[in-house]
């Protein structure tokens, strides 16, 4: 049986589909299984990972956990796998970052240090082990459907900022091929795992654009500016501004590297930004 954290999340509700398909069993973890509207042949429980007194009975009886910092943070996800040992799971598949290079000289940012920080937890529990080190995710351009379905217009700072917008099935996909792993073939891997191409926010931007039929424009604002609108609960304005900066820092630059791991893992090829924008359209018409 394999864990999934996060499981009503980007990922997560693509990988529990892609598990059960496989003929996995999947306990899916959620804060509320009424909403979660995840596929009855999972069984959806009820878990906050804050709670870490609640965690054991979440882990019984898994051979495998798929954990998500986005559920609950770089403390949950820690007592999360302390649980798991103790539970004797077999199998870790940490959803890390790009920004995680192996070197501590480039923990510089906030992003890089809490994602290394649970890679070397996990390394140093004792189980087998893969790290999905996403690159940007495409899903990241949802922050700007508001603003596109009221006027067209993406505000950010740095137009030209670059990514490699990844497809949040294609982390999944990656994800699923390491926790249904029998052969240990993935254990010990740390898989960047990118869309197919660099794009610049403009870029993306435009290809939204096309997949609604409509002209989107970006508009240049502050870094002050956009760090005030991602600020928030989970992102205190300091992040925020490191998080803009980092942006900054890409353009002009040679374009970031593409991986070729979503091919060499899964068989088929890494999704383009076009096709996630098609399927996204109804989020931003
Ligand atoms: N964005 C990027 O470009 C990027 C790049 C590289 C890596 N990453 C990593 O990927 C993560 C995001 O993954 P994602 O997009 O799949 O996440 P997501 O869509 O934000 O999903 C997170 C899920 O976690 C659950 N959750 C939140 N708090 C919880 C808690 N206290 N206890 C239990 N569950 C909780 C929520 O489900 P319920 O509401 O149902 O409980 C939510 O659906 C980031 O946090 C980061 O670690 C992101």
């Amino acid at each position: 049986m394999i864990v999934v954290t996060g499981a009503t999340g980007n990922i997560g509700r693509r990988l529990v589909g892609r598990l059960l398909q496989d003929g996995a069993q999947v306990r899916a973890l959620t804060r509320d299984p009424s909403r979660a509207g995840l596929p009855p042949a999972a069984e959806t429980v009820r878990a906050d990972l804050t709670d870490a007194a609640g965690l054991a009975p979440l882990l019984a009886g898994a051979e495998a956990l798929f954990l998500n910092l986005a559920a609950g943070g770089e403390q949950s996800a820690v007592a999360v796998l302390d649980a798991a040992v103790t539970a004797g799971v077999r199998r870790v598949v940490l959803n890390s970052s790009v920004a995680v290079t192996d070197s501590p000289a480039d923990e510089t940012n906030f992003i890089a240090r809490m994602h290394a920080a649970v890679e070397r937890a996990v390394r140093a529990s004792g189980l087998e082990w893969t790290f999905v080190r996403g690159s940007n995710y495409a899903t990241n351009t949802l922050g700007w459907a508001a603003s596109i379905r009221e006027s067209g217009v993406v505000r950010n700072a740095h137009p030209g900022a670059q990514g490699v917008p990844v497809h949040e099935a294609d982390l999944a996909d990656v994800a699923a091929v390491a926790l249904l792993d029998r052969t240990g073939a993935h254990a010990g891997q740390a898989y960047v795992v990118t869309g197919p191409e660099a794009l610049t926010v403009a870029e993306q931007a435009a290809e939204i654009g096309r997949a609604i039929g409509r002209e989107v424009r970006v508009e240049q604002i502050s870094e002050d500016a956009a760090a005030e609108a991602i600020a928030g609960p989970h992102m205190p304005k300091e992040s925020a501004r490191e998080l803009i900066r980092m942006f900054g820092s890409t353009v002009g630059r040679p374009a970031p590297p593409v991986s070729d791991a979503v091919e060499r893992v899964t068989g088929h090829p890494a999704r383009p930004f076009a096709q996630w924008a098609r399927e996204h359209a109804a989020d931003f018409s």
